[in-house]
């Protein structure tokens, strides 16, 4: 499903930050769109992340050009990535910032309006589960191409973990991180498996103590965050990634923060990723504990965006 078309493709990158400025980065190593346009109202901070990011292409075998650009040009983007957003100061969750981002969400989002027809919205700011949710009704595209890198990343973590405890490549593992790209967060354990045979099966209890990491995984970023600030490398990779699985129309399956109907929120499952963004949810059946844990995770997240609407 590779096609030379997405060589000609247009990424926009909303927000040149730590976050904005790695994601293209990333964008730029493993190259999948011809233009990546940078956005952000710090013009200063904008431009000289395009003259820096530039100086990144002219060698090697990248073909893809980095520029700046206005919101309109932005809009007619193939992907437009947002992570303009104030970060999470120290002890502060991730959805305490919904205040502050929404604001900003909706002062990136506006000015690009309308969007191009099958543009695809990929948020990335924090809390990333309720600003997709709003983003979804300001940009006014259909629900399938508005949706967040939730907890794809914690996913990534996950696995790696798993990885070291077992001695597996983390390739050959297959487990979720569902729910909130945050503290209600559930590892969805009746699915994991290491080359396709149930995790319980291949490792014993004593290796792998599912609380413990479920809790190492949620604490990841905080633990980077308190030692430098910010995490970057980790969200710029997994958000490069999407954006190959979109442009490529990939159909890779990626825990991401996507409408639930049954749930009323967004929060994140398994889709799959192709060009039109979400082309469907793959149904998991979870046990009890796991679905109530989904439930309240989709119930913190309802509580946040009652009180962001007040
Ligand atoms: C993280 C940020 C992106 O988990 O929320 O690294």
């Amino acid at each position: 499903m590779q096609s030379n078309a997405a060589l000609t493709s247009k990424i926009a990158v909303i927000g040149t930050g730590e976050v904005g400025s790695t994601i293209a980065y990333s964008l730029i190593l493993n190259p999948v769109a011809g233009d990546i346009l940078l956005v952000d109202p710090k013009t200063d901070v904008r431009d000289a992340q395009a003259m820096d990011l530039s100086d990144a292409t002219y060698h090697g075998n990248t073909s893809t050009h980095v520029r700046t650009a206005e919101p309109k040009e932005a809009g007619q983007a193939d992907i437009i990535v947002i992570t303009a957003g104030a970060a999470q100061k120290e002890g502060e969750s991730r959805t305490d910032l919904i205040g502050r981002n929404l604001k900003i969400l909706s002062s990136a989002i506006e000015p690009m309006k309308p969007f191009r027809e099958d543009a695809i919205l990929l948020l990335v700011a924090n809390p990333v589960d309720p600003l997709t949710y709003f983003a979804q009704k300001m940009s006014g595209l259909p629900k399938t191409q508005v949706f967040g890198s939730g907890t794809f990343l914690d996913s990534a973590r996950l696995r790696g973990i798993l990885a070291e405890r077992s001695g597996v490549a983390a390739s050959s593992i297959d487990a979720y991180v569902l729910g909130e790209h945050g503290d209600s967060q559930l590892v969805a354990w009746s699915h994991a498996s290491i080359g396709g045979v149930p995790i319980d099966q291949v490792v014993s209890g004593e290796q792998i103590d599912k609380n413990g990491i479920a809790e190492e995984t949620k604490k990841k970023a905080a633990a980077i965050s308190q030692a430098k600030g910010a995490t970057a490398y980790g969200i710029g990779g997994v958000a490069a990634s999407l954006c190959k699985s979109i442009l490529f129309d990939q159909r890779n399956i990626r825990p991401v923060s996507h409408w639930q109907e049954d749930l009323g929120v967004c929060l994140s499952m398994p889709a799959v990723i192709g060009r039109e963004g979400i082309v469907r949810t793959i149904p998991m059946k979870l046990n009890d504990e796991e679905r109530k844990n989904l439930e309240g995770s989709a119930s913190s997240m309802k509580e946040i965006i009652q009180e962001a609407e007040k």
